[in-house]
C-alpha cells in the first residue's frame, strides 16, 4: 500500500521510466539526423502532417496524408511533448482536461500533452483495468463514495491490487479535483493491473496504476425526450457486465447502432429476453398502475444514479404521485406499453424516452414522474445530503 506521500513523490519505477525515455532521447545519431532534418525548413510540413494524420477521419484525406508522411522522424523527449502539445492544441473538443493525477509519475499534472499513460500498461493492451466516474457540481463530487465502492468492487472482479488504500484514492481524487479547480464537470479514474509487459499475463506487471483525469464538460445539458432502440449488440455476460471494466467495446459498438438508427441509445435485453439496460446507463419505467419499475441489478451494471432515483422517488409516493416502487424482471411488453420510460445514470442524469424502436412511450411525452425524478436528482446534486455531496478543498 502507498501513502499520499506518493501523490507528490515519484515512486520509484517512475524514475526508472523516465530515465529510460532520457537515455532515447539522447541517442546521438538518429536525433541529431533528425533534427537536422527539422532545421531543414520541412519543420511547418512535418508538423501539420502529423496533426492531420492524427485527427483527420476522412478516408481519402487519411490516403492523401499517408503518402505525404514518407519520412517518420525519430522524437527526442522533448520534440515529442512538444508535437502532443501541438496535436492536442490543434484538436478541437468541447471538453477541456483539466488535471491528471497517474501514480506512474506520483502526482497530478495541469499540462494535457503530460495527460498519458504508458503503452505497456495491461490496461492499454488487454483491457485489464476498471473504471468510475463522479460529477463535479458547483465545487462539490456527487456520490463520490457511492462511485469509490463501485470502483474497488469493480478492481476485485478484476482481480487488481490496490496500489493504495481506500482512503488514500479518496484524498488523491479530491486534491486532483482541487488542482483542477474546476467546479462543474466530471472526474473519471482509471485501476490497471500496471505497466510491464505486453504478455497476457499481469504477472510481470509488479505495480497496479492509478490514474484519474478531470473534464470541464462546457457542452449545455439537454432533457428533451429521446428515441431508443433494441441492441443487436449482445450483452456482456452478467460477470462482466456487474463490473465496470474498460471493455465498452460491446457499448460502444451499441451507441454507435443508436446513432446509425438517430436514435440516442440502444437498450440491452438480458440472456433471458428481460429489459437490461443501456450502454452507459440505467432504464426505468412508470407502469400503468403508477409504479416505478426498474430492472433488478444482478445481470447489469449496478448504477449509482438509479440507486439514488429509487431512494428520492419515495418522496413521490409520498406525495401520491407514484403508487410504489419495484425491482425485478422487466418483459419488453411490459416496458413498451409502459406510461413512462426513462434513462438514469451519471451522463444522462434522468432523461424520457419518448419512442422505443416504432413503438410510442405512453403519449409520445416526457412524462410527470421523469419529469419529477429529473427535478429531484438536480435539487440532490446541488443541495442534497453530506452523504451524496463530498466538498473539494480548493
Ligand atoms: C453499462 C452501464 N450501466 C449503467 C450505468 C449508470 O451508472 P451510474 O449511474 O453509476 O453512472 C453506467 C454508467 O456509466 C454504465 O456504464
Amino acid at each position: 500500500m502507498g501513502s499520499v506521500s506518493a501523490l507528490t513523490n515519484p515512486i520509484s519505477k517512475s524514475s526508472l521510466f523516465h530515465s529510460k525515455l532520457i537515455d532515447h532521447s539522447l541517442n546521438s545519431s538518429f536525433t541529431s539526423k533528425n533534427l537536422s532534418f527539422l532545421r531543414s525548413g520541412s519543420q511547418n510540413l512535418q508538423l501539420r502532417t502529423l496533426k492531420n494524420s492524427c485527427f483527420q477521419s476522412n478516408a481519402v484525406k487519411n490516403e492523401t496524408k499517408s503518402s505525404q508522411v514518407s519520412d517518420v522522424p525519430i522524437l527526442s523527449l522533448t520534440e515529442a511533448i512538444e508535437r502532443m502539445r501541438t496535436s492536442r492544441e490543434n484538436f478541437q473538443s468541447k471538453q477541456h482536461y483539466l488535471a491528471m493525477y497517474s501514480s506512474i509519475f506520483g502526482g497530478i499534472t495541469t499540462d494535457p500533452a503530460a495527460m498519458v499513460i504508458p503503452m505497456d500498461d495491461h490496461m492499454v493492451h488487454r483491457g485489464h483495468g476498471v473504471f468510475d466516474t463522479a460529477a463535479i457540481m458547483d465545487g462539490y463530487l456527487y456520490e463520490l463514495d457511492q462511485h469509490l465502492d463501485r470502483f474497488l468492487g469493480s478492481a476485485v472482479m478484476a482481480k487488481i491490487k490496490l496500489p493504495f488504500d481506500r482512503e488514500t484514492i479518496r484524498t488523491i481524487l479530491l486534491k486532483t479535483v482541487s488542482a483542477s479547480n474546476c467546479k462543474k464537470g466530471s472526474l473519471r479514474y482509471w485501476l490497471s493491473s500496471g505497466p510491464g509487459d505486453f504478455q497476457l499475463s499481469p504477472s510481470n506487471c509488479p505495480q497496479s496504476s492509478l490514474y484519474a483525469i478531470v473534464i470541464e464538460d462546457q457542452s449545455p445539458s439537454d432533457h428533451k425526450g429521446i428515441k431508443v432502440i433494441t441492441s443487436s449488440i449482445p450483452i456482456k455476460p452478467p460477470q462482466f457486465a456487474t463490473m465496470k471494466s474498460v471493455n465498452y467495446l460491446p457499448n460502444a459498438l451499441s451507441k454507435m447502432e443508436a446513432e446509425e438508427n438517430n436514435a440516442y441509445a440502444a437498450i440491452w435485453l438480458d440472456q433471458d429476453g428481460y429489459i437490461a439496460e443501456g450502454p452507459n446507463m440505467n432504464v426505468a419505467f412508470v407502469t400503468k398502475e403508477k409504479e416505478l419499475l426498474m430492472p433488478k441489478f444482478d445481470k447489469i451494471l449496478s448504477g449509482c444514479t438509479a440507486k439514488r432515483v429509487l431512494v428520492l422517488a419515495e418522496g413521490l409516493v409520498k406525495e401520491g404521485k407514484l403508487r410504489g416502487i419495484r425491482t425485478g424482471d422487466v418483459t419488453v411488453e411490459e416496458g413498451k406499453n409502459s406510461d413512462e420510460m426513462m434513462l438514469i445514470g451519471s451522463g444522462v442524469l434522468v432523461r424520457a424516452v419518448v419512442q422505443w424502436d416504432n413503438q410510442v412511450i405512453g403519449d409520445g411525452n416526457e412524462g410527470p414522474v421523469t419529469q419529477a425524478l429529473l427535478n429531484l436528482i438536480l435539487e440532490d446534486m446541488k443541495s442534497g445530503p453530506a452523504a451524496v455531496r463530498v466538498a473539494v478543498p480548493y
